[in-house]
């Protein structure tokens, strides 16, 4: 038996019937009661605004999957690299085809020499990462014609190779530029994590990665690679639709990822434990929250109602990057507040557990990461779910340019008055 909905317009006695599929029926049913119907959905919470075969999420049962495998088995047992492959082309590669990635994506890692000496050095000194990540991203799609050739399937992945292979080279550029320190070119002969962390961190000829902390930044990156359709992933989605860039829709997902709502709360999180300060300030602290006065960074989540599964694996890569960095300050204060949140009727009320985010701060800051390369941390796996997204959406023959309705309220006709009358 197929289940269906029945859906009544009182004010005609018009009804119409429809099937439910996996939770979700369509919205036609609305237009053929009445076209001028709309429903008043903000932020979303009750539509359903693509099909997607990338990424399950159930929010009450703490479930995340990639293309149907669990997240616990990929942060586990797989790599970023071959995350991504499986993220972008819905299956996992064989060896022949992982190694080939690999080899793409490595050698694809340089940028023009003149994003860095003529656009990077043109920010100010103190110019936030993130913002220079955003317009970095952007810019370099000026550098390829082929750019907007997105209905080139040849043209289209040779952009996402590019996009995956130069966002770290971006973001390591931006980190460098802020510290006034000179660039370090990729190295071919290391991981995607470890030519990151070197890129990054290089000073003199001594640098050599640990590869505790190079796997920690893979874990990192798998668990960050994608997340369904949150708010950068649906910015993403509706600039696509308009059939712009990989480059411009990525750095449109970018922005919105820089929120403190959605991708900015790890740095928030950092900032909240150091003004918190000391373990015998957490209970003021949890009073001043329930008391309106800010948020728990870090906790609380759109989707999941009772855990977060990318926060219990974060959790352990905690542990093994302190065993290699010492303890992170923070951590002592960072316990004291989930424990305390966690038993408070408050929180429990409000289903409001640990996020990603409570956690992941606290792994950057001991690696080495300064609060505001938090979000572009963030940015580098997840441009790998955007541009899977986008090219979900760009082979959907349901799509078509996003472009909501609204439920005007303002003012009926009223005559323009001269600014004398006024
Ligand atoms: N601290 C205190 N109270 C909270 C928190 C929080 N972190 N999150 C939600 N609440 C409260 C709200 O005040 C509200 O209470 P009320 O019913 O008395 O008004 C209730 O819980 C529901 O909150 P909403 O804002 O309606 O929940 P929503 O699903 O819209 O928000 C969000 C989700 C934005 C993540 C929110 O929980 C939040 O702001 N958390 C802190 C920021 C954060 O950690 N963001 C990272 C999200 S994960 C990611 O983007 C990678």
């Amino acid at each position: 038996m197929t289940d269906t909905i029945t859906i009544t317009d009182d004010r005609t006695g018009k009804s119409v019937t429809v099937p439910i599929t996996g939770g979700v029926f369509n919205s036609s049913a609305l237009r053929e009661l009445d076209p001028n119907l709309f429903m008043y959905d903000p932020a979303y919470l009750s539509t359903a605004a693509c099909a997607s075969s990338i990424t399950y999420l159930d929010g009450e049962a703490g479930i995340l999957r990639y293309r149907g495998y669990p997240i616990e088995q990929l942060a586990d047992k797989s790599s970023f690299l071959e995350v991504a492959y499986l993220l972008l082309k819905g299956e996992l590669p064989n060896a022949a085809e992982l190694e080939q990635w690999q080899f793409n994506v490595t050698r694809h890692t340089m940028i023009h020499e003149n994003m860095r000496k003529r656009f990077v050095d043109g920010f100010h000194y103190d110019a936030h990462p993130m913002g220079m990540f955003i317009s970095a991203t952007a810019a370099l799609g000026t550098f390829y014609v082929d750019a907007k050739d997105i209905f080139d399937s040849e043209s289209f992945d040779k952009q996402v190779l590019r996009l995956v292979a130069k966002v770290p080279t971006i973001a390591a550029m931006c980190y460098r530029f802020s510290q006034g320190l000179p660039f370090v070119s990729p190295n071919n002969a290391l991981s995607y994590g470890e030519n990151f962390l070197n890129m990054m961190f290089r000073i003199g000829d001594d640098y050599t990665v640990n590869p505790v902390l190079a796997r920690a930044m893979d874990v990192l990156f798998i668990l960050h690679a994608d997340h369904e359709q949150n708010c950068g992933t649906t910015a993403m989605r509706v600039v696509s639709s308009a059939n712009s860039d990989p480059y411009t829709a990525t750095a449109a997902a970018a922005a919105a990822l820089y929120g403190p709502l959605h991708g900015g709360a790890n740095e928030a999180v950092i900032r909240m434990l150091a003004e918190i300060g000391d373990v015998k300030n957490v209970p003021a602290f949890i009073e001043s929250v329930k008391s309106g006065e800010g948020r728990l960074m870090g906790f609380g989540h759109r989707v999941y109602k009772n855990f977060d599964p990318r926060a219990t694996i974060i959790k352990q890569t905690a542990y093994d990057v302190f065993e290699v960095t010492g303890m992170n300050p923070l951590l002592e204060v960072a316990i004291a507040l989930e424990k305390a949140a966690l038993s408070d009727d408050y929180f429990i009320k409000r289903k409001l557990y640990p996020n990603v985010d409570f956690y992941s701060g606290l792994i950057y800051q001991a690696l080495g990461f300064p609060v505001d390369m938090f979000t572009v941390l963030f940015a580098i796996p997840r441009t790998v779910g955007w541009l899977s997204h986008m090219q979900e959406l760009l082979a959907d023959k349901d799509q078509k340019i996003s472009r909501p309705r609204q439920w005007y309220t303002g003012s009926d006709e009223r005559n323009y008055t001269a600014i004398a009358a006024r």
